[in-house]
């Protein structure tokens, strides 16, 4: 029995999907539980880039059969638009893509809702509808899930009773009454009903199929979208997704017990980002000509799915002690390593100041969260490029023993170490903590 989970252990964006890519040639599935098209997964093969937001990454690879599950939330033009893009790269991936039944569908009104009545504006989010689809599967009265797409009439008669109590919804909410759009259902259930029609082969229960493949022994890959500092209930609250981020989700959102899970591998930047609104304490806020700046400009900082400009900060151990902890990691990677060559310095947060007293712990709630300064730990940077090591000891010793100082703190083996996007750029090693 072998089933992986690759989570990111901060606010997203912490180059999961190169992991899964590295993974996927001994695996046979590759699993979304969470999230939708907020998700933005980037690999790099030589000189092609794929950008993946619903699909999941390892479905590039020509043997895996890749799964949506019933965790996720379902935007059919971006699916419809992926499957295309892919296949114009010469990937034809439609008969080796699964969609869950029992997903649920992120409808025009939803990303209206996102837009115009708060999400936007107050969270942060990344516009795409994710929280109002996800409210609605809740709700139960307003929600349809991806079966439903299947059955023109059933799908109209839903539509009908749903579209103008989301108009009124949403004269009433928005910011601006005037400008939010209002919905046909004709011209809804009629794009809706094709887009389900073209996805009809890909849609079944995907619990099922996972449980038989898991008899046949085959290997599964589970592969997070967002970061566990982002989870609906663990993360730093209100400024977080709608789903279940950490492994948690795998068995809601997969129908696989957690019990299956052989190996989970947390995800984490050798600094911090985050995009959208939200404490983070670890923030460089030093300016244009600043380290922040520096780094966000290596590191090519900018959302995969929204292009926004991501926040970047040092290395915050609490956070990914803490991430670490909840998502039951057993060992821990370190990406985009590269990036902080050329600094003399590098910090490392080990502490919070709160309420007057040091502490030595995450604070979750996002407004506590707030409430927080960093209290650094200072060890020496390295000059050399290190794009081209390729295994421990083609790196400064200053590059290693921060690798051993993060792998210290957090308490967990180091097993994989990231110096560049590309597959090739990746030393493979256990650095024990
Ligand atoms: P939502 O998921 O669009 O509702 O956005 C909620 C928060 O999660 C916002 O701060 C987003 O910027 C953040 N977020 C959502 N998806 C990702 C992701 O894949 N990477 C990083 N941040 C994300």
């Amino acid at each position: 029995m072998s089933a992986t989970c690759v989570v990111g252990l901060q606010w997203g964006d912490e180059a999961k999907g190169k992991i899964v890519d590295f993974l996927s040639d001994e695996h046979d599935f590759v699993v979304r539980y969470n999230g939708g098209n907020n998700a933005g997964h980037t690999v790099v093969w030589g000189d092609r880039k794929f950008a993946l937001s619903l699909l999941p990454t390892g479905i590039l690879r020509s043997h895996m059969t890749a799964v949506i599950g019933n965790g996720v939330v379902v935007f059919p033009p971006k699916l419809l638009e992926e499957l295309a893009s892919l296949k114009e790269a010469g990937i034809d991936a439609k008969d080796r893509l699964r969609v869950s039944a029992n997903a649920h569908v992120i409808f025009p009104y939803h990303v209206a809702e996102d837009v115009e009545c708060g999400g936007k504006a107050t969270i942060g989010t990344t516009g795409r509808g994710i929280g109002p689809c996800y409210s609605d599967k809740v709700n139960r009265a307003n929600g349809i899930r991806v079966g439903e797409l299947l059955n023109p009439e059933h799908l109209k008669t839903r539509l009908s009773d749903i579209i103008p109590r989301k108009n009124k919804v949403l004269k009433a909410l928005a910011q601006d009454p005037d400008k939010v759009p209002q919905f046909e259902v004709e011209k809804v259930w009629k794009e809706y009903a094709e887009m389900g029609d073209k996805i009809r082969p890909m849609v079944t229960d995907t619990a099922m199929l996972l449980h038989d493949a898991l008899k046949d022994r085959k290997k599964l890959l589970f592969e997070a979208a967002q970061g566990s500092l982002l989870d609906i209930d663990h993360g730093t609250f209100p400024f977080v997704t709608s789903s279940h981020s950490l492994p948690s989700g795998i068995w809601s959102g997969t129908g696989v017990p957690a019990r299956q899970l052989t190996r989970i591998i947390g995800v984490a930047k050798a600094y911090t980002t985050r995009v959208g609104s939200g404490p983070c304490p670890t923030e460089l806020t030093d300016g244009p000509e600043g380290i922040g700046e520096r780094i966000r400009k290596i590191g090519r900082e900018y959302g995969t799915v929204t292009g926004r400009p991501r926040r970047v900060g040092w290395f915050d151990a609490l956070a990914v002690r803490y991430s670490a902890a909840l998502a039951g990691c057993d060992e821990i990677t370190v990406m985009l390593l590269d990036v902080l060559s050329g600094l003399d310095e590098i910090k490392v947060c080990v502490g919070y100041e709160y309420e007057g007293k040091k502490i030595n712990y995450f604070v979750s709630d996002g407004v506590e969260l707030a409430k927080c300064k960093p209290v650094y730990e200072t060890i020496q940077g390295w000059s050399e490029d290190i794009s081209k090591a390729r295994k421990l000891e083609d790196l400064p010793v200053q590059a290693r023993r921060y690798v051993q100082y993060l792998s210290d703190l957090i308490g967990l083996p180091v097993s994989v170490i990231s110096v560049g996007p590309d597959r090739e750029q990746t030393i493979l090693n256990k650095i024990s903590g």
